[in-house]
Formats: C-alpha cells, sequence, structure tokens
C-alpha cells in the first residue's frame, strides 16, 4: 500500500533510512559486531577470488561491493553482468566464490550465470530480498536484504540495502582474517550515520525538485560524472533517470570524457559531478571545468569535507566506502521528480517489467 504517497518510487526512496536500521538490527549485535553465518564465512575465507554478478541495477551495487570486499578483506572480486557472463565465461581462478545480487530472485539472466556455477561445483551465496525466491533456492547460502516489498520498477532501496549488507559481509569475512581495515571499519557507526545523512537528502525534496526543473525538465541528454567510486554511482544515477524520464543519460569516468565523449557537450547540456572521494576531488572538478569551457550546464554533488559554497548539493559526511549510500539518494530523487513532472508513469515506465524472467 502506497498510503498518502502519488508513487510506490517515493514510499521506497524514503523508506532508506529505515533499511539501514533494519539491517544494523538484523545482521549486527550490540557491540556492532557481525553475525554472519559462520559456514558462508569459511565458505568464502576458502576462496581465493570473488565473483560477483548481477544484472542492472544489482550490478551496479556489485560494483560498489567489489571496493568493500577488496579493501576490507583483500581478496580480489570480479563483477560481472549475468547476461554477459552466462555465455563468455571468463578465466575463473582456482577456487571461486560466486555472490549473486539480485532484489528479486528471480533474473533469468542471472539463474543462467548460477545454474552453469552449480554445474562446476563451485560455492555460492544469493543476496536478495525474496525469501525462497530461485536464485536463493539455488545458491549454496542466502543473506536477505530485509528492505521490505519493493514494488517500483526503478530499484532504489534495494541498491542501498544490497550496498551495506555487502558492507556488514565484508566487515565480518575481513575482522574474521583479523586485517586491520577491517577492524577499523565501524560499520555500525558509519550504518547509523548513513541513515540519518539519507533523512537529511530526503527531507530536500524541494530543492530537488528545483534542480530537477532547472536542469533536467528541457533536455533529452544528460551526463553523470565521477571517478572511481564516484563513477560507479554515476553508472547508477544515469539508470535511474533513464528508466524513468527517458532522458538519455550517461554515466562516465570523468577522466574519460576528453577522450572522445566530450565531444556531446553542447551549450546547456547537463552535467553532473559525484564528488565524494578526496583524493579525485580537484581532478573530478577540472573535468566539470572543462565541461563548462564547451558549454555544459553543470551541478555538483558533494560530500560535506570537500564542499565549496558553490556546490549546488552538500551530503553528510560518512566514510568514504560508504559514500554511495548517500550519493545516489538525489540522484533517485532527480529521476523521480524529472519523471513526475513530465507527467509519467513513475513506477511502471515504458517497455520494462519489475522482474526480467527472459534471457
Ligand atoms: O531483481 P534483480 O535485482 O535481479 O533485477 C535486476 C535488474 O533487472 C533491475 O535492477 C533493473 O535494472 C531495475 N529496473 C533498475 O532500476
Amino acid at each position: 500500500d502506497k498510503g498518502t504517497y502519488p508513487f510506490y518510487m517515493l514510499k521506497e526512496v524514503d523508506e532508506q533510512p529505515n533499511v539501514m536500521r533494519k539491517l544494523t538490527q538484523t545482521y549486527l549485535n550490540g557491540e556492532g559486531k557481525p553475525e554472519i553465518d559462520d559456514q558462508l564465512i569459511k565458505a568464502m575465507q576458502a576462496a581465493d577470488r570473488l565473483y560477483i554478478v548481477g544484472a542492472g541495477t544489482s550490478y551496479h551495487a556489485g560494483l560498489i561491493g567489489k571496493r568493500l570486499f577488496e579493501k576490507l578483506t583483500s581478496m580480489p572480486t570480479e563483477v560481472h553482468v549475468s547476461s554477459e557472463f552466462a555465455y563468455e565465461q571468463p578465466l575463473l581462478s582456482a577456487k571461486p566464490f560466486f555472490i549473486f545480487l539480485t532484489q528479486s530472485g528471480e533474473t533469468a539472466d542471472s539463474r543462467e550465470v548460477l545454474s552453469n556455477v552449480n554445474e562446476a561445483g563451485y560455492p555460492s551465496l544469493t543476496i536478495t530480498n525474496v525469501e525462497n525466491s530461485t536464485l536463493s533456492r539455488e545458491a549454496n547460502f542466502t543473506l536477505l536484504l530485509h528492505a521490505g516489498p519493493e514494488i517500483a520498477v526503478a530499484s532504489t532501496k534495494a541498491y542501498t540495502a544490497q550496498i551495506a549488507l555487502e558492507a556488514i559481509l565484508a566487515k565480518a569475512l575481513g575482522e574474521d582474517l583479523g586485517l586491520d581495515a577491517a577492524k577499523a571499519f565501524d560499520v555500525r557507526t558509519q550504518l547509523a550515520l548513513v541513515a540519518n545523512g539519507m533523512q537529511a537528502i530526503v527531507d530536500e525534496k524541494d530543492k530537488l525538485e528545483g534542480l530537477s526543473n532547472e536542469f533536467l525538465m528541457d533536455t533529452n541528454r544528460a551526463f553523470y560524472i565521477g571517478r572511481g567510486i564516484d563513477q560507479a554511482v554515476s553508472l547508477e544515477a544515469a539508470l535511474k533517470l533513464k528508466e524513468i524520464s527517458y532522458v538519455q543519460a550517461e554515466g562516465f569516468a570523468s577522466g574519460e570524457l576528453k577522450h572522445g565523449t566530450i565531444a556531446l557537450i553542447e551549450k546547456g547540456t547537463p552535467v553532473i559531478g559525484i564528488i565524494t572521494q578526496a583524493k579525485t576531488a580537484s581532478l573530478t572538478r577540472s573535468n566539470l571545468q572543462e565541461t563548462i569551457a564547451r558549454g555544459a550546464k553543470t551541478m555538483t554533488i558533494v560530500r560535506e569535507s570537500l564542499a565549496t559554497d558553490d556546490d549546488d548539493l552538500v551530503l553528510p559526511d560518512v566514510d568514504e566506502l560508504l559514500m554511495p549510500l548517500l550519493s545516489v539518494v538525489p540522484a533517485q530523487l532527480l529521476a523521480y521528480y524529472t519523471s513526475l513532472n513530465k507527467g509519467l508513469d513513475v513506477d511502471k515506465p515504458r517497455n520494462l517489467a519489475k522482474s526480467v524472467t527472459v534471457e
């Protein structure tokens, strides 16, 4: 039931702070230590490489997971689009462990990969929002997202729940391996900060609607740019905009623009920079300047400690690895308002189904 909300998507965006709290309560004990099935931890530790597989938004959550697993567990991690992996399997390591990310647990492309993985006898985990879903039943282990039903076709709270659960799992694994990076990562405190930060962003709806009006209502093209983990979020930000507002949006590595794609920038083309990582902030800022010089109209989404008075949206500071949980929220709302004010069916965009059960 969407209650007083005009669309499920808005309700689901608003639920994200509570989903963060629910995951904390479910998977962390009173001292903030992860409580994850020991057999799962052992199975993952026995592997020499993690393979994350997913489609669409779930694939994008995997791109963040790669950073979390590599930083906190030192395990090499690859991320793959399921429809590609199914028919062009990369050379695998000697002891692979597979992680399937899927909101619905029913995506045909991901099921195809899991059936190959099972045939080969490799161990697997499904991270899903739907208990007893096919991908959950067919994998060796399951972790549930506890995000509550996600009805809108555009995935929002499942993306942030997947990232938060990957963070908890990476913390559990890394701590068990005795790694300093994992010990120092206070996931409980960080997720509490994330929940509050998300709340502050969803409380800025009027501002986001205004930015949508100013930047996105009169264009059929837009760019999100960033570096590293911000580039990964820019892919998800662009997908949200494409999917429900039909603006042709591209998420791009900001340093790569000048190698060709910058030719698409014209007077007034919106370019939105995501800047949350200290190491690359000034580089992305100069890449934004390069687009301004070609006529772009730029907007910035920046974490507080890197922000100036000229930035458009300032995100509360949390651990750099968890900044995607905050930087994606304005992008979800920008897509929402653009779709809404174009009079489109936000929850049921054309040509799409909530769960894609054909390959
Ligand atoms: O249920 P899944 O997470 O396996 O679904 C994967 C994609 O179909 C899904 O994330 C899709 O990209 C969303 N509509 C994006 O908002």
